[in-house]
């Protein structure tokens, strides 16, 4: 099955996914193409130096995101991807796009959703008093950082950590539970029905 990736960074959970392609941890897909909407995101180097077809598209050659995102759709459209992974895309979604890959769409956010939408997650654990913190995985859904969420995993916050040590920390973990639930999808292990997330038709 195709997998299609988009970033805007790092590409760190790209690079999992890499790995887990190439191990038997990912199985039953493999990585058709790796599109970033920055040109100098190292993401893109980690996919050509994987041998992974990749593609960039500047939001400033479009009007507007509809018209950004028709783009986009074209382009992943060309490798008819059956799963479509957010890995760090730090762009807003249109309806369009969203509902054109419903149900096949995931994202990784770093907080325990519903807590924590949005950016600067860390910081805010620890302003909070927080004891825990962590990632989940979920469909996405037009509502931002919304959709059902499939699986998390869970990080302690010590005291006087830093952001970016609750940051390294949560980061390991998504490394780990990304690529699990690749899999599971590809496996048809996991679907969505009706705005919830079924594993093995169990609801999440
Ligand atoms: C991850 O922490 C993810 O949760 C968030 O953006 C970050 C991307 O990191 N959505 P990387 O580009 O995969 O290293």
């Amino acid at each position: 099955k195709n997998i299609v990736v988009l970033i805007s960074g790092s590409g760190s959970n790209l690079q999992a996914i890499i790995d887990a392609c190439e191990s038997d941890v990912i199985t039953h897909g493999r990585i058709a193409a790796v599109i970033s909407n920055k040109a100098d995101a190292y993401g893109l180097e980690r996919a050509r130096n994987a041998g992974i077809a990749t593609a960039h598209l500047a939001a400033k050659d479009y009007a507007d995101r509809d018209t950004f995102d028709r783009a986009l759709t074209e382009i992943m459209d060309g490798y008819q991807p059956d799963l479509v992974v957010l890995a760090g895309y730090m762009r807003i979604l249109s309806g369009e796009f969203v509902r054109h890959y419903e149900g096949r769409m995931l994202n990784i956010h770093p907080s325990l959703l519903p807590k924590y939408t949005g950016l600067h997650t860390h910081q805010r654990a620890l302003d909070a008093g927080d004891t825990e913190h962590g990632t989940s995985v979920h469909f996405v859904t037009e509502e931002l950082d919304g959709g059902p969420v499939i699986l998390q995993a869970k990080v302690p916050i010590f005291a006087g950590d830093t952001a970016e040590e609750v940051m390294a920390r949560v980061q390991q973990q998504e490394h780990r539970i990304y690529p699990l639930v690749c899999q599971w999808f590809l496996e048809g292990r996991v679907v969505m029905q009706d705005d919830a997330a079924y594993l093995d038709g169990v609801r999440l």
